[in-house]
């Protein structure tokens, strides 16, 4: 079962990041779906959702630069935080705590939504207006 899907509420209107906010969601339903037992696989899965997350925060963040967005810091602020809880968490897994695969889970979907909806949308909007011209 998928945990997200991509629709047009979540396009911000700016292909290059719907195309990495897609691969993102494809990233974290793969995880999701995946085999609980298969720890290896686990761990490859979210090494690279958080190798893609940084990929991805970081072209966000250079454009939002760029165009001298004034939420420039914020939102940086909230890219480092969702990578430092998914290390912290990834951690816990590794220790072997129980219900983090849960958290990851829900972490992982309702952080990126939210995210989405509320963040990158805001900054699309001004890197559309800003280069429209
Ligand atoms: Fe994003
Ligand atoms: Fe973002």
């Amino acid at each position: 079962m998928k945990l997200i899907e991509w629709n047009e509420s979540l396009s911000v209107s700016v292909d290059s990041f719907d195309m990495e906010h897609k691969e993102l969601i494809k990233m974290i339903n793969e995880f999701n779906s995946s085999e609980k037992s298969k720890i290896d696989k686990i761990f490859e899965i979210l090494d690279g959702l958080i190798h893609y997350s940084d990929f991805h925060f970081k072209n966000e963040e250079r454009f939002m630069k760029q165009s001298n967005y004034k939420f420039y810091e914020e939102h940086k602020a909230q890219h480092e935080r969702f990578i430092s809880t998914i290390n912290k968490l990834k951690k816990q897994y590794i220790e072997g705590r129980p219900f983090v695969y849960t958290k990851i889970n829900r972490l992982l979907k309702t952080w990126l939504i939210e995210h989405i909806k509320k963040c990158d949308k805001k900054y699309a909007e001004h890197l559309i207006k800003t280069y429209k011209h």
